[in-house]
């Protein structure tokens, strides 16, 4: 049976198949909670391009924890966001979640969106993701022992998705985290040739970074058949966002949990453990 302060609820977590979504999904199917998958393969189908899809997974939802896809940033976010959070007040949702993404004026107008709506709100607004190297966009760069992005000597604070998915669920779950925006980071600034040596060290095998022109990155994205929307975002992030505007830590994940973030170090090691990252 229920715990009684989980009866009668039942949250939607869009992007449920995700890198946070599904640590997001397990976390509270664990503790009991009704839970609804949003997501194109989810049954009933979720996709931000067709409104038509949004209704029936929004049907008896209490709270719903929001990742867009690609990014927030991408043109019509604003819009779709702003719908689906005027639809989700309609059908009596109480409570959002938005993952937001750090320096980027396109999502804080989102984060307006959902402080504005009447709805208790917490913003979760992140810094680049370790599991981008693991479960992402550069997964094979790390397997082909070279990471080739046009990053230069820049510094990024990575943050664990485990440590996302848990200030996701406590905002989810508990009052107290009514009204906040936490912005998570990891513990250090890391360049991303910090990131090829702990990796490196965690494989045990030479995994090197190489800086590559903006212009040709992007073509090779082009050539190598990545999707529109993903082609643009990459770009996005590499020409604008990783211009030196988020090089400093946040405290987030210690104002949610009264713990510290993942160190990369220690992500990097517990994957290495998996097998995932073994030469092909
Ligand atoms: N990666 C980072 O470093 C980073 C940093 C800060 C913030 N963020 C933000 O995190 C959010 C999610 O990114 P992520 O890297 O976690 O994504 P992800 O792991 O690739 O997951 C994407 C999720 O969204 C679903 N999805 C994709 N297209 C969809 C569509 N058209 N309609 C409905 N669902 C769709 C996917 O399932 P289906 O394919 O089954 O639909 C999947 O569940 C983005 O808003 C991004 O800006 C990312």
């Amino acid at each position: 049976m229920k715990p009684s302060n989980q009866a009668h609820q039942t949250i939607l977590v869009v992007g449920g198949t995700g890198k946070t979504g599904k640590r997001v999904v397990d976390q509270l199917k664990d503790s009991g909670y009704e839970v609804r998958v949003g997501s194109r393969s989810a049954i009933p189908s979720f996709d931000w391009g067709n409104e038509k899809s949004w209704d029936p997974c929004l049907t008896g939802v209490t709270s719903a924890y929001i990742t867009y896809s690609p990014d927030l940033a991408m043109p019509g976010a604003t819009d779709a966001i702003q719908a689906f959070v005027s639809l989700a007040k309609r059908r009596g949702v109480k409570r959002l979640v938005l993952l937001s993404g750090r320096g980027e004026a396109e999502a804080q107008a989102c984060e307006d969106i959902v402080q504005e709506s009447g709805l208790e709100w917490t913003i979760v607004r992140a810094s680049w993701f370790n599991q981008n190297f693991s479960e992402g966009a550069f997964i094979d760069m790390v397997l082909n022992g070279a990471i080739t992005l046009p990053a230069g000597d820049q510094v990024e604070p990575f943050v664990d998705v485990d440590d996302i998915a848990d200030v996701a669920v406590a905002a989810l779950t508990q009052d107290s985290h009514s009204g906040r925006i936490y912005e998570v980071t990891g513990p250090r600034l890391m360049t991303f040739a910090d990131v090829a040596n702990d990796l490196s060290r965690a494989t045990g095998r030479e995994i090197s970074f190489i800086d590559v022109p903006h212009k040709s990155f992007i073509t090779d994205m082009e050539n190598s058949g990545a999707p529109e929307d993903v082609v643009w975002m990459l770009d996005y992030l590499f020409a604008t966002v990783l211009d030196g505007r988020n090089a400093h830590l946040t405290d987030g994940v210690h104002q949610a949990l009264g713990r510290p973030p993942k160190d990369f170090a220690v992500f990097a090691e517990e994957v290495a453990r998996t097998g995932i990252w073994e030469e092909r």
